[in-house]
């Protein structure tokens, strides 16, 4: 992918579809902040992929073998992080899914971002237009990491859709085990989450 880097460097710098190396197609890297095998997240997620539009790719880029960020490790990086990099680097876009760890963003999910930050001025991140799901079985719906990690997308320059939100509480019930929605109006809600952000990823790659 020939985009642009270190965006962080020129904050007002949004991607053209040129730049993204966009095709029709636009393809959506999916950060799921649980690793657990019954996530609830990873559930919602899945939710979401089999209700994006015609022409919307998700795929869920997995951050459990990445081993925890440490910057003498920058000059020659984990085959791991690479990968990562790599397969951030060739998505248009980036979709959180997450529940709140101690009304926060995971560690786990915190740890992928600072991997995709570095080495400096070469962040995966800067440009790419992104959005946030938090899930929880709690009342709140995650919004305390929900912001936390937009705190985080305001410094790394990815313009994070604005409405609508999305804290989804009381989640143990909303799905099956293939993670399909059985709520109806879950669903509903899942599927104008989605076309806004296919929305969203147009608007901001538009050139
Ligand atoms: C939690 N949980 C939680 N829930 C919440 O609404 N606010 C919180 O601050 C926390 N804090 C928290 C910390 C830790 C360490 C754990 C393990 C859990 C509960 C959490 O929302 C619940 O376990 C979800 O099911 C986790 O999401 P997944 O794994 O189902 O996707």
């Amino acid at each position: 992918m020939t985009g642009v880097r270190g965006g962080y460097l020129n904050p007002t710098h949004r991607r053209t579809e040129k730049e993204h190396g966009m095709s029709t197609t636009q393809k959506v890297a999916v950060l799921v902040g649980s690793i657990r095998k019954d996530s609830l997240n990873r559930k919602a997620a899945l939710a979401l992929a089999a209700l994006a539009p015609a022409g919307m790719e998700l795929q869920i880029v997995e951050i459990n073998e990445l081993g925890l960020y440490n910057q003498d490790l920058d000059q020659s990086p984990p085959p791991a992080w690479a990968a990562f990099r790599a397969q951030v680097n060739a998505a248009d876009a980036v979709l959180f899914v997450s529940p709140e760890y101690n009304r926060s963003v995971p560690g786990v999910l915190k740890n992928a971002i600072d991997v995709g930050s570095r080495p400096y001025g070469q962040s995966v991140w800067s440009g790419k237009p992104g959005a946030v799901m938090s899930v929880a079985p709690g009342a709140l719906g995650g919004f305390g990491a929900n912001h936390h990690l937009r705190q985080s997308m305001v410094f790394l320059n990815v313009p994070m859709m604005q409405q609508p939100e999305a804290y989804v509480g009381g989640a143990a019930n909303l799905f099956d085990e293939t993670g399909a929605n059985t709520n109806d109006g879950t669903k509903k809600f899942f599927e104008n989450f989605i076309n806004a952000f296919s929305a969203w990823i147009k608007v901001h790659t538009a050139g």
